[in-house]
């Protein structure tokens, strides 16, 4: 079976089923989940199809939020997840495609892979256009779905990555040697016992930061410091990188990194103490 299929409208007219959706994606049913209730990565992962959200109310049973689509429509959407159903409905519920419903089913046919099914309701779509607008529907959600598994899948692989550096031993005191000053291009990433670092300049300051969001795991190091902060593109969260603060108002900071030292010939090091 191919790993993305669309198929026609339901046939019968009294139906405003449009169009399904069916992938085979490479996440656990957990991954797909988490991803489910995460309302704030819309506008950061999916900036193309989303300009911004406000949360109304969230929590394990779903979400609803008041959206900006990137052509600026507004819409209320709320999401409910089924877990015993192993399925989530999405209705907007105000706005632009008000009363439409897209009902996901979700299938765990290994560890790591999982087969979607995603039907799109629409109401007052004739029926000469519902393949038209179902297609739509499933063009969308094919690069909603890719943006999403390259997220799910990099946050995979760093669980995986920080399971096993916490199995091994934990960092070891001493000096790593970067190079000299001058030749380094800066920002830079670095490891150091394991984990991922960032060494930025800011004010003629070196400074090593986290390369990893302290939130779910983002990857800060595709993000440019811009005058000490830097912003996380799964959620925007926002950390100074010189004491790890977090800038946008939520409740979490940066690691406490490795200090950058530099000695009088202009080598630069990263001092790892132990913990
Ligand atoms: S992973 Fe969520 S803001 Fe970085
Ligand atoms: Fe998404």
């Amino acid at each position: 079976m191919p790993d993305h299929e669309i198929y026609p409208p339901h046939p019968d007219s009294r139906t405003c089923h449009v169009g399904t959706y069916r992938r085979v994606l490479p996440v656990s049913l957990e991954r797909m989940y988490e991803n489910t209730l995460d309302w704030e990565h819309l506008p950061y992962v999916h900036a193309a199809s989303f300009k911004a959200i406000q949360r109304i109310d969230a929590g394990s049973w779903g979400w609803r939020a008041e959206t900006t689509s990137a052509r600026g429509e507004v819409s209320i959407i709320e999401l409910r997840l089924d877990r015993a159903c192993r399925r989530w409905i999405t209705r907007t519920l105000e706005g632009t495609n008000a009363g439409s419903e897209i009902w996901t089913h979700a299938f765990s046919i290994e560890q790591r892979r999982v087969d979607i099914v995603v039907d799109f309701f629409v109401p007052g779509v004739a029926v000469s256009a519902r393949q038209k607008v179902g297609k739509a529907f499933a063009a969308l959600y094919e690069s909603l779905y890719d943006e999403d598994v390259a997220m799910m899948t990099e946050r995979q692989r760093q669980l995986d990555a920080r399971s096993e550096t916490d199995q091994q031993a934990s960092l070891q005191e001493g000096r790593v040697a970067l190079g000299l000053r001058t030749d380094l291009a800066l920002p830079m990433q670095v490891e150091s016992g394991g984990r991922p670092y960032v060494i930025a300049e800011v004010d003629g300051e070196l400074y090593a930061y986290s390369a990893l969001c302290p939130h779910l795991l983002g990857p800060l190091h595709t993000a440019t410091p811009v005058r000490g902060l830097v912003t996380c593109p799964w959620h925007g969260y926002q950390f100074d990188v010189t004491d790890g603060s977090c800038t946008s108002g939520h409740n979490c900071r940066l690691p406490v990194p490795p200090r950058v030292a530099q000695d009088d010939a202009g080598r630069v090091f990263l001092e790892v103490s132990s913990r």
